[in-house]
């Protein structure tokens, strides 16, 4: 028999509910339990907060942050559009295998949609073989790189003479920097596509590092670059002392380095790659990243290998074409397969003049034939459409795919995102 599975939105004021999400998460992650549960309670997703039942039984728990992602604007650059970040994905044990994840994904996509009237949903994976069946598409990769003790950066003097020119101070991570950091995430968010930042509430949890969820690290420091008085970057970063054979080895770990230029960039790095005591510092960079070109080939980073970044669904097609930037005048017919979100499925005309793009419903033959995968994996320009053309996902006429793919290209891929 088929089960009855409901999911609903908890009540953000709802003690109790906000206690269930939380044990059910810390079963479903085998959590210590040594974070005091007062901090604990604090990190839970209220705001939106999804509990689902499977035959009357608590058996699955999501939460959403409030975020913004930057998408591509038609001449390079980004702007920040208001997107869902799902979390907190969690089945019961007793409950997994019965389509509790499939209930919690079609709820959320149509919540983003129709109740918080968002274009786009976002999410990062802890398994790769999960969100593609659910028409999410990998918008964006990073190099698993480390830094060896004293790396050079081969920048330009150009771009040396901007870094001399910033200063830069170490501070313990606090909350009340949460509303600084957030301010210089928006700024940066301008400069590239693919970056998320998290509402100015998350932005001071992010920030607030106790003693219980750091393990043997130190606590969280953050490293601000200014210039002119102005904020142009900052480092989240710990230290964790290691010595081997007497010589000092330890890691510098870095959660996220935010800069509004290149010169900010070479600052911050060459200060995080150069710290006593330290023997390397591990840092996630996007291909094209100049921490990357900076160097004589990946080969110089210890890259252990490529993971996927952020996963993108696009959950209102006519608002998320009209809210990214097209590089090229387009004029095809698109057909769309979405199983979830079927009323977006179908065949659009797709148009762009001027760098703005529109979808009308059209009754034409399609000249491209895609799934809503394929469109969240080429957004932010971290994918082309004629390389998923070339493996087979993008079907359709070759000059209507070339045309459509010129148009969502981006001059330079997008940056990797903060863990959420
Ligand atoms: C991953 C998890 C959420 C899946 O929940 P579930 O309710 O068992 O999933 P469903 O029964 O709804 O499965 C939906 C589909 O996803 C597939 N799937 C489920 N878990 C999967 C996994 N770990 N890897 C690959 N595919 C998976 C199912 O086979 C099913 O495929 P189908 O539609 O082709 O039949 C659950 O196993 C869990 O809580 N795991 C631990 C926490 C976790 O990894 N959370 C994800 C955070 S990003």
């Amino acid at each position: 028999m088929p089960s009855d599975i409901h999911v609903t939105r908890i009540d953000p004021a709802d003690d109790a509910a906000v206690q269930q999400i939380l044990d059910l998460d810390e079963l479903v992650w085998s959590a210590s339990g040594r974070v005091p549960r007062a901090d604990a309670l604090r990190d839970t997703p209220r705001r939106a907060g999804f509990v689902a039942t499977r035959d009357g039984e608590p058996a699955g728990i999501a939460g959403s942050w409030d975020v913004e992602l930057s998408v591509p604007t038609a001449k390079g650059g980004a702007s920040l559009r208001p997107a869902e970040g799902l979390t907190w994905v969690g089945v019961h044990p007793d409950h997994r295998r019965r389509g509790v994840l499939g209930a919690m994904m079609a709820h959320h996509l149509r919540w983003t949609r129709d109740e918080q009237g968002r274009s786009i949903a976002v999410l990062k994976a802890s398994e790769p073989g999960i969100y593609g069946r659910f028409g999410y598409g990998v918008a964006s990769s990073e190099l698993m790189s480390s830094f060896a003790r004293g790396t050079k950066f081969a920048a330009p003097q150009s771009v040396r003479d901007i870094a001399e020119l910033t200063t830069l101070r170490t501070t313990t991570a606090s909350p009340d920097q949460g509303a600084r950091w957030h301010a210089l995430a928006r700024e940066c968010a301008t400069t590239l596509p693919g970056h998320l930042v998290r509402s100015a509430e998350d932005s001071q949890r992010l920030l607030t590092d106790t003693p219980e969820s750091r393990g043997e690290r130190e606590p969280a420091r953050l490293l601000w670059a200014t210039r002119d008085g102005h904020d142009v970057g900052c480092a989240y970063f710990h230290r964790t002392p290691k010595w081997d054979d007497g010589s000092a080895a330890g890691k510098v770990g870095v959660f996220f380095l935010l800069s509004v230029d290149a010169g900010a960039r070479l600052a911050l790095a060459e200060r995080l790659v150069d710290l006593d005591l330290m023997g390397s510092t591990e840092y996630w960079v996007a291909p094209d990243d100049v921490l990357a070109l900076w160097q004589p080939s990946l080969r110089s980073m210890s890259v252990s290998g490529v993971a996927d970044n952020l996963w993108v669904r696009l959950v209102d097609l006519p608002t998320a074409v009209a809210e990214r930037g097209h590089a090229v005048d387009v004029d095809v017919v698109v057909q769309v397969r979405d199983e979830i979100l079927t009323d977006q499925a179908g065949t659009w005309r797709w148009t762009a003049g001027a760098g703005v793009g529109a979808l009308v419903r059209s009754d034409l033959e399609p000249d491209v034939v895609l799934d809503i995968s394929d469109l969240g994996a080429v957004w932010l320009g971290g994918q082309s459409l004629a390389a998923r053309a070339a493996a087979g996902h993008v079907t359709g006429d070759r000059d209507a795919i070339t045309q459509l793919d010129l148009a969502l290209r981006t001059p330079i891929g997008p940056v990797g995102t903060i863990d959420f």
